[in-house]
């Protein structure tokens, strides 16, 4: 087997492909096409790639294309900048752009493209992104009080607890001590989620909580086509899973992480002083079980995609069991950002006691629902 060096990837990006217009988005593009032509002829390249990513690491790696598609050696080619290039390099790992620069999408109302899921962009909304929500384009001052996580801002975040943030110095980022993805050790994004894109399977989303990975099972197309229309066909499992399967339960039994103690790093008097898995309740329950009396709760109900998109549940270790939903903060609260206040995944004010809805607090709470279901 030929060795990759230096030279190999320069020389071959620029014979392979006209890399002049190359935005990250035909970036992206041009990965799938070029796994097409792959197949029908392994040249030199592809040949040495291919070899590379089965031996770089296990299985899972999850990134596909060619590594310039995402690393450039110097930050430089032909003694400048490429058009698809982030304009404030060189970044770290060798990359051609930065979080939101990969993850922004280049079509409007497409937040995922079959290769990078996007988390922010023209035409996305509550019913055009992934399960972790949109973040607007332009950022709002972070105050606790509109519909996003401020990217940048430097306020405390509501319920904290004093622990690990670093971001009322440094101000909100993606990563690292000054966010929410990768450790909470590394203050730089990259080294936070060092490895995450080659390896999907070292943590549910690249989250952690103290070391531990957060346990889940992520939809393979991050919940875009659920959340379009929720009358998909909901598939939990394969290739194909639709729907994200998140992670709640008692410290007892949760072997990794929760998602609910994910947002705990930084909200954690939500979820601990005064919460508890027990009433009398002071905070709204996370982690504690819902009631088998329940309609959601009962031990032969199946979520369906409505419920998914609207009020999902977490179980112990990730791992569907009818008879034990348990309450995640996701059941309320996208990650990034949404169309309602407190980034709630509906508007409250559409939740009124003694109607018919069926979603959001009421698709738990059916005892509060109207007239048409039996009291
Ligand atoms: C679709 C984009 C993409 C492609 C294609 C890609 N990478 Fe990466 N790579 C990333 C990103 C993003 C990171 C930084 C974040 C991380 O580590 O997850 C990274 C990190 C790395 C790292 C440091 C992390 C680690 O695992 O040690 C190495 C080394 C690396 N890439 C090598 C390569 C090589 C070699 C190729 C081609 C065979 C390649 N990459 C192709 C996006 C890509
Ligand atoms: C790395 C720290 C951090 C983590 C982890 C974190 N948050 Fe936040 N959160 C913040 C900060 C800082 C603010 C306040 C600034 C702002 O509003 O952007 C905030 C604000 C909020 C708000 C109020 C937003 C508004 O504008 O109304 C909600 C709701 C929220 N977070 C929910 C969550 C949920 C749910 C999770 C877990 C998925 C989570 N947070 C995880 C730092 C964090
Ligand atoms: C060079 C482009 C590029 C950069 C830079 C980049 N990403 Fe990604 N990211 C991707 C692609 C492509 C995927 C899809 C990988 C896959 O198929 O799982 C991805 C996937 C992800 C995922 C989902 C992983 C999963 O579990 O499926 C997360 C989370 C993520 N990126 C976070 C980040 C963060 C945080 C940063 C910055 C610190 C970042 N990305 C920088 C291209 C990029
Ligand atoms: C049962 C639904 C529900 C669950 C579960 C839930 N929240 Fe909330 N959250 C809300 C609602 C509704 C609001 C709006 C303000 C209010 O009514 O208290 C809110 C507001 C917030 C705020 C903004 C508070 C402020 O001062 O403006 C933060 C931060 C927050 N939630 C974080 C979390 C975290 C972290 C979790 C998990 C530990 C969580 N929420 C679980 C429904 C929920
Ligand atoms: C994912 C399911 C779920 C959703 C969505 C949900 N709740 Fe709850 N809620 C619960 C569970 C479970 C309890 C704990 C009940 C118990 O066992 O005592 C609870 C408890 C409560 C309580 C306290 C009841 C008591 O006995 O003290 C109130 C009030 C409440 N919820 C209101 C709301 C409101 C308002 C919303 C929407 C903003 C909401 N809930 C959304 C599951 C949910």
């Amino acid at each position: 087997m030929k060795s990759l060096t230096l030279v190999d990837v320069v020389e071959n990006s620029t014979s392979k492909t006209d890399l002049s217009d190359l935005s990250i988005n035909s970036v992206v593009k041009e990965a799938s096409y070029f796994k097409r032509i792959k197949r029908i002829a392994a040249g030199l390249l592809s040949a040495v790639v291919l070899t590379w990513v089965v031996f770089a690491g296990p299985a899972y790696a999850t990134v596909k294309g060619r590594c310039d598609n995402c690393h450039t050696m110097h930050y430089s080619q032909g003694g400048g900048q490429l058009a698809g290039w982030g304009t404030e390099g060189p970044y770290n790992t060798l990359l051609l752009n930065n979080c939101m620069g990969c993850h922004t999408t280049p079509t409007s109302g497409d937040a995922y493209d079959g290769t990078t899921p996007f988390v922010t962009g023209t035409g996305l909304n509550d019913n055009a992104c992934l399960a972790g929500g949109v973040f607007p384009a332009i950022m709002g001052t972070g105050d606790n009080d509109d519909n996003h996580h401020g990217m940048g801002n430097k306020n405390a975040p509501a319920g904290y607890n004093g622990d690990f943030y670093t971001g009322v110095a440094d101000g909100l980022s993606c990563a690292g001590t000054n966010g929410c993805h990768g450790n909470e050790t590394d203050t730089d994004n990259m080294k936070a989620i060092k490895g995450g894109h080659h390896d999907t399977s070292l943590a549910f989303r690249m989250l952690y909580v103290d070391g531990d990975s957060v346990e889940g099972d992520g939809a393979a197309d991050y919940e875009e086509a659920m959340i379009k229309d929720p009358t998909t066909t909901v598939v939990t499992s394969g290739v194909d899973q639709n729907v994200n399967i998140y992670c709640a339960g008692a410290p007892s039994v949760v072997t990794k992480a929760t998602i609910s103690e994910l947002c705990a790093k930084c909200h954690g008097v939500f979820h601990g002083a005064g919460t508890g898995l027990a009433s009398p309740w002071v905070r709204h329950p996370t982690e504690n079980i819902i009631s088998s009396d329940w309609e959601i709760g009962s031990g032969t109900y199946v979520l369906d995609g409505d419920d998914y998109k609207n009020n999902p549940v977490g179980f112990d270790a990730a791992v569907i069991d009818n008879a034990e939903k348990r309450v995640t903060c996701l059941s309320c609260h996208r990650a990034h950002g949404t169309d309602n206040d407190d980034i709630l995944k509906w508007a409250y004010s559409t939740q009124q006691a003694n109607t018919t809805n069926e979603f959001g607090c009421l698709g738990c709470h059916d005892t509060q629902r109207g007239p048409d279901t039996p009291q």
